[in-house]
């Protein structure tokens, strides 16, 4: 196996056993107004959504996770194959590896479910020369679609994760119009990785012509302290103590996806754990809610844990939708929102 299967068997086990979230739940944050005659069977509450072109069930998205070694094929299985059951949206990890010759098949086994919508993934980074990597051809992005039977290319914008680990690539300049490139005849999902969109950021993306914004804000997963944990592990103090002074950096979710809001779909992720945070993320916003860290160790285990622990998310966000009168996706999106503590200092 190469480096890039090892660090990411390093980043499933540590986000399982290690602590990687900051303490704070910015979702708290945010109050749906309670209506205390619905008027409406819960029965006939309807949840599904159109996102990026396709229907789902329910307006969600497992989002990038793994691939590109041994054991992620059978992660990336068990979420596809719950995904399909459940018929809601699923991103691959970064591709990268597969796409330097290694673990295909850890990605090409999500084409063995029927999964309504698929996203392929690959970094920002990847699009430009590093130090010693030549960028992505276009080709090579066109492969990594098809590898997984794609809608649309998730571009991962993960700088945080890249200054904090040793191998990083830091390089960053010319992204902007590689990224425009790209969205030429490709439908691109501009996709942070648990930092956070800003509004500037935001409007630039629509300029450069994705389809969709993925904020994965700060809340849930953080790379900073995934890094952390890696470097301790490799007895490196200078990389361990920038993993702990970053370790909650970025935009909280809800504020990211408030300000993500600028006329293209915004998909809320970062730290979403119950159907709860996705009626949250609905009423801010968001066409659908996403989440990796969610499901991460029932993937470990088997599709029919990972359904398990998404219906369960799927029957509160129905539980929310009923204590808010709400019979459909679109009116759960027209509730209103009280913002508190913290993200109410941020907007
Ligand atoms: C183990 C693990 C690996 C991840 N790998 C990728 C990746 O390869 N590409 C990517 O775009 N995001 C990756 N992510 C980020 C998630 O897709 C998501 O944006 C982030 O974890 C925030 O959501 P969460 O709090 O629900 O985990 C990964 C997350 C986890 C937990």
């Amino acid at each position: 196996m190469t480096g890039i299967g090892n660090r990411k068997e390093d980043h499933i086990n540590i986000c399982i056993n290690e602590s990687i979230t900051p303490g704070h739940c910015y979702w708290d944050d945010v109050k749906l107004v309670h209506e205390a005659l619905p008027e409406l069977d819960m029965d006939e509450i309807d949840t599904s959504a159109r996102v990026l072109g396709k229907k789902l069930r329910y307006p969600f998205i497992v989002t990038a996770i793994t691939g590109g070694f041994p054991g992620a094929e059978r992660i990336n299985g068990n979420i596809a194959e719950a995904c399909s059951r459940l018929g809601i949206g699923m991103g691959v990890g970064s591709q990268r590896a597969s796409l330097e010759g290694e673990g295909r098949r850890s990605f090409e086994v999500v084409k063995d479910h029927d999964v309504p919508l698929v996203i392929a993934n690959v970094g920002a980074p990847q699009l430009i020369a590093q130090r010693r990597k030549p960028a992505f051809e276009d080709s090579m992005l066109d492969d990594a679609m098809e590898m997984v039977g794609a809608d649309a290319l998730a571009i991962h914008l993960n700088f945080l994760q890249e200054v904090v680990q040793p191998e990083g690539d830091t390089r960053s300049a010319g992204c902007y119009e590689r990224i425009r490139d790209v969205c030429r005849g490709r439908k691109v999902v501009a996709k942070e990785t648990g930092a956070g969109i800003s509004r500037s950021t935001a409007e630039r993306l629509k300029g450069a012509g994705v389809a969709a914004i993925d904020v994965a804000g700060m809340g849930g997963t953080s790379f900073s302290a995934v890094e952390l944990h890696r470097a301790r592990d490799a007895g490196d103090r200078g990389r361990e103590s920038i993993g702990s002074s970053f370790f909650d950096w970025g935009i909280p979710s809800p504020v990211s996806v408030l300000w993500a809001n600028v006329g293209l779909p915004v998909i809320a992720s970062g730290g979403v754990r119950t159907g709860l945070h996705v009626a949250k993320a609905l009423s801010l916003g968001a066409c659908c809610a996403g989440a990796a860290n969610l499901v991460l160790e029932e993937a470990t285990q088997s599709a029919d844990a990972v359904e398990e622990r998404l219906m369960q998310v799927m029957s509160e966000l129905k539980a929310a939708m009923m204590l808010t009168g709400s019979k459909s996706v679109e009116q759960t999106s027209s509730r209103r929102s009280v913002i508190t503590g913290k993200c109410k200092e941020w907007v």
